[in-house]
C-alpha cells in the first residue's frame, strides 16, 4: 500500500497535460469514482486494523494532493485559452482566407460610372416596379404601340381603366423610366446616369434573357445638340475599349428621341475585319440613343423651345460579354462559382 501511495504521488506532482482532454484525463485517472483513489480507499478494507489509522491518513493526504493539483490544472488551462493554446503550432501557414470576386457586371457598371462621373454625370436611381405612364406614355409610346403587348413587358396588375390614363403596374422593359422621374422631379439642366435591372419576356437564351442591365444616360440644358451626343459616346467608347475604337452612328427609331441612332463600336475581336462575334460585319451595336423628343420634355414640364437634350440607353451585359470575350449571357445569372471566381477578388 504505502508503495502504490508513492508512486501516485509522483505520478500526480510531475503530470504535465496542459489541454482541457489532459486535463480530464487526470480527473478520470485519479480522482473519478473508477479512478487510482477509490481503489486504494477499497483496499483499505482489507488491511490489519492496527494499521488502518496510518494508511487511512496516507489516503486522505493524497486525496489532498491530488485534488489540489485538479485545480491547479484547471486554472492553468482558462488562463492559457484566454491567451494562445499553447498546442497549436504558431509557425504553420495560415488557412487561406477565401473571399468572394466581384460579379463581372457590377466590375462593368462601376467602370462606365467612373467613365461618366468625370464628364460631370450624377448617378441616379429608379424603381424597378413601374407604372405604364413612367415606362411608356411619358416617353411618347402610343396607345396601341407594340412594346406595351403582352409577348415583351411582365406586367403586374393590370387593372380595370376607369377614365383616361393608363393605370398598368409592369417591370420596368428599360431604364428610361429614370429619366422621366429625374426630368419631372427636378429642374433643368440635368447630367446623369441611371444603371439598372429591366425585364422582358423573352425566351431565354446564350444572347437573350428575361432580365438584364442597363444604363441609361440623359444630358438636358441649353442648346445641347447632337454633336454633343456624339462626342461623349465617342469618348465613353475609347475609355471603355482603348483609345483605337472607333464608333459609327445608324439611324434608328425610338418614341422617346428623335432623331434616334443605334451606337455601334468597332469589333474588339477582330478589329474591323469581320468574324462571327460581329456577325462578319466588323461592327457591334452597343446602345440605343437620340436627342430627347420635344413631347417627353414636355411631359416633364420642361419647354423645348428653352431646354434640349441627348439620351442613350446601354446594354451592361453586352459590354461586359466583349470586354471578357464571354460567350452566354446565361453565366451572369447561374452562380456558377468556377465562372465567378475568375473575376477581380473583392480585397
Ligand atoms: N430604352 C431604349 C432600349 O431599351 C434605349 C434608349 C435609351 C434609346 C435612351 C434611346 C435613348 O432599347
Amino acid at each position: 500500500m504505502k508503495e502504490k501511495v508513492e508512486s501516485l504521488k509522483a505520478q500526480i506532482e510531475e503530470f504535465k497535460g496542459k489541454t482541457s482532454v489532459a486535463v480530464e484525463e487526470f480527473r478520470l485517472k485519479y480522482i473519478s469514482k473508477k479512478g487510482a483513489l477509490s481503489e486504494l480507499f477499497e483496499d483499505l478494507k482489507t488491511i490489519p486494523v492496527e494499521q488502518k489509522k496510518l494508511a487511512g491518513q496516507m489516503l486522505n493526504e493524497l486525496k489532498k494532493l491530488a485534488e489540489a493539483r485538479f485545480n491547479e490544472l484547471q486554472q492553468a488551462l482558462e488562463t492559457s485559452s484566454q491567451t494562445i493554446a499553447f498546442d497549436d503550432d504558431l509557425t504553420l501557414p495560415t488557412i487561406p482566407n477565401k473571399t468572394g470576386s466581384q460579379h463581372p457586371l457590377n466590375l462593368t457598371r462601376y467602370r462606365i460610372i467612373e467613365i461618366f462621373e468625370r464628364l460631370g454625370f450624377n448617378v441616379e436611381d429608379g424603381p424597378e416596379i413601374e407604372n405604364d405612364w413612367h415606362n411608356f406614355t411619358a416617353l411618347n409610346f402610343p396607345e396601341n404601340h407594340p412594346a406595351r403587348e403582352m409577348q415583351d413587358t411582365f406586367f403586374v396588375e393590370k387593372p380595370v381603366r376607369v377614365d383616361g390614363g393608363n393605370p398598368d403596374v409592369l417591370l420596368r422593359t428599360h431604364t428610361s423610366n429614370v429619366q422621366i422621374r429625374l426630368m419631372k422631379n427636378r429642374k433643368p439642366p440635368f447630367r446623369a446616369i441611371m444603371p439598372g435591372r429591366v425585364y422582358r419576356n423573352e425566351a431565354i437564351s446564350a444572347r437573350a434573357h428575361c432580365f438584364f442591365h442597363q444604363v441609361e444616360g440623359l444630358y438636358v440644358d441649353k442648346n445641347v445638340g447632337f454633336s454633343d451626343l456624339k462626342q461623349t459616346l465617342y469618348h465613353f467608347a475609347k475609355e471603355m475599349f482603348g483609345k483605337d475604337t472607333k464608333i459609327r452612328l445608324r439611324p434608328s427609331f425610338f418614341p422617346f428621341t428623335e432623331p434616334s441612332a443605334e451606337i455601334d463600336i468597332s469589333c474588339l475581336i477582330c478589329h474591323g475585319k469581320g468574324c462571327n462575334v460581329c456577325k462578319y460585319s466588323g461592327w457591334v451595336e452597343i446602345a440605343g440613343s437620340g436627342m430627347v423628343h420635344p413631347n417627353v420634355l414636355r411631359n416633364c414640364g420642361i419647354d423645348p423651345e428653352e431646354y434640349t437634350g441627348f439620351a442613350f440607353g446601354m446594354g451592361i451585359e453586352r459590354i461586359t460579354m466583349l470586354r471578357y470575350s464571354i460567350n452566354d449571357l446565361r453565366l451572369f445569372s447561374e452562380n456558377d462559382i468556377r465562372f465567378l471566381k475568375q473575376f477581380k477578388p473583392v480585397i
